[in-house]
């Protein structure tokens, strides 16, 4: 497999988002965000952790646009931390802040190295959770805010924006599983959540393209491939249900066919927050559809779960491989998800904007050898070539992610990164898988 299999325009690329590297989580006026107050109860990660410093990026962030450039990557996508730009959510804007992505952004372009903005990645500022956040509707208007600020301060010099982080991701498990912030667990704040954030998307996408006609405006959506554990058709229903929240929920409202109550008839209960033309409010066809994948579920019947009735079988109960986070390595899931969402004849242009793994990485002699994640890379780049080459709308690779860095709820242990990062020292050292990429590209 070679670079120019793909194509000369396919995009390569590697992704981060901020709460996750920059650290500096008090610094030069930043507001505090839900996940700076969600990790000051220690027993919600893993490893008691928290990202106050993390990768530092936040000082380190001339170093790591040198490592980009080393490894010839020429696309980068990160997130910008709302609470650094507006740290009340909305009015004041701290300049310090503005700063510090201006250098990010003029530091990339100088070498050459495309941006790639996510306006939102999860760290909503507190002061506005503390006003309902996401389940308040009022977050349309203090999001169209942001973008608004963030639009007139980069939009000259970025081109390419995707508005949402896997709303899937935020709405569910941080307002019905409470496994990540703002920590709430109750379906009405989850189905408020998922409201408002397809509000959110349709018209953050709608106000991009008419300020910047000529950028390339998309969202990212996290997805699996979804199949019954038997072969029967209970089994087929509960793939049904479990596909329409996982993998259809937002797209299908932005792409104008509203929320996929037929598969799901529990998604009825949205209706109860409709205003007369949200509807038009959700829809708007986004240039590129940012796919994130990274493993398959597997999934059975289960009367006794409330609302799904479904469940997922464990892909360690099923024998199978998988990455430090449980999850099975099952490389084809990335060409059935590129073939679904490619199937909404609306979609010109799916992106895959994260894949990865996370796999025990052992330091020895300044060297990696992760040999496991440069195969799983392999194998899902492979599955992406084999889309491509039967003629889907493929355009684009970003490895998740530049280095290792805080994982949520999992707190450090799992580690993504293509770069190792020693968190006493913030030394980073290429990992083998890194060095592949980096020769893949060259
Ligand atoms: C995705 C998130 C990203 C990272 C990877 C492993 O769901 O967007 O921040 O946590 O998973």
């Amino acid at each position: 497999m070679h670079k120019v299999d793909f194509g000369e325009d396919f995009l390569w690329g590697v992704s981060t988002a901020a709460y996750q590297i920059e650290g500096a989580y008090q610094k030069d006026g930043k507001g505090l965000s839900i996940w700076d107050d969600f990790v000051r109860d220690p027993k919600r990660i893993k490893d008691l952790s928290d990202a106050n410093i993390a990768c530092d990026h936040y000082n380190k962030v001339n170093q790591d646009i040198d490592l980009i450039k080393e490894l010839n990557i020429p696309n980068y996508r990160f997130s910008t931390s709302w609470s650094r730009i507006l740290p009340s959510g909305v009015g004041r804007i701290n300049s310090k802040g503005v700063d510090f992505y201006d250098r990010l952004i003029d530091g990339l372009l100088e070498k050459g190295i495309v941006p790639w903005l996510t306006l939102y990645h999860w760290d909503l500022p507190l002061v506005l959770q503390k006003r309902g956040g996401w389940t308040n509707r009022d977050v349309v208007y203090w999001f169209e805010e942001y973008l608004e600020v963030i639009s007139s301060k980069y939009g000259d010099r970025v081109k390419n924006w995707m508005v949402l982080n896997e709303p899937m991701v935020f709405t569910g498990a941080g307002h019905f599983l409470g496994i990540h912030a703002p920590g709430i667990k109750k379906v009405d704040a989850f189905l408020s959540s998922v409201y408002n954030a397809s509000l959110v998307q349709g018209v953050g996408v709608r106000r991009l393209k008419e300020l910047h006609a000529d950028h390339k405006v998309g969202t990212t959506f996290s997805c699996s491939y979804i199949t019954p554990y038997k072969d029967k058709s209970r089994h087929q229903l509960a793939v049904n249900r479990v596909d329409a929240v996982l993998n259809r929920l937002f797209i299908e409202p932005l792409l104008g066919y509203g929320f996929p109550v037929n598969d799901f008839p529990f998604l009825k209960r949205l209706d109860k927050f409709y205003l007369s033309g949200d509807e038009e409010k959700m829809k708007a066809i986004p240039d590129f559809v940012g796919i994130q994948n990274y493993t398959r579920e597997v999934v059975k019947p289960a009367w006794y779960i409330p609302y799904i009735q479904s469940k997922l079988v464990e892909a360690k109960k099923r024998g199978k491989e998988t990455t430090l986070m449980g999850w099975e390595i099952y490389p084809e899931s990335i060409y059935e998800m590129i073939k679904k969402y490619a199937s909404y004849p609306e979609v010109k242009s799916v992106i895959v904007t994260e894949n990865g793994a996370a796999f025990e990485d052992h330091i020895r002699n300044s060297q990696i050898h992760d040999f496991k994640r440069t195969r799983y890379i392999q194998s899902y780049l492979s599955q992406i070539l084999r889309a491509k080459k039967e003629g889907l709308p493929v355009d684009g690779y970003f490895i998740w992610t530049l280095m290792d860095n805080f994982e949520w709820a999992e707190g450090y242990k799992p580690t993504f990164g293509i770069v190792h990062n020693n968190f006493k020292t913030q030394k980073r050292t290429i990992k083998d898988s890194g060095k592949w990429y980096q020769d893949f590209l060259s």
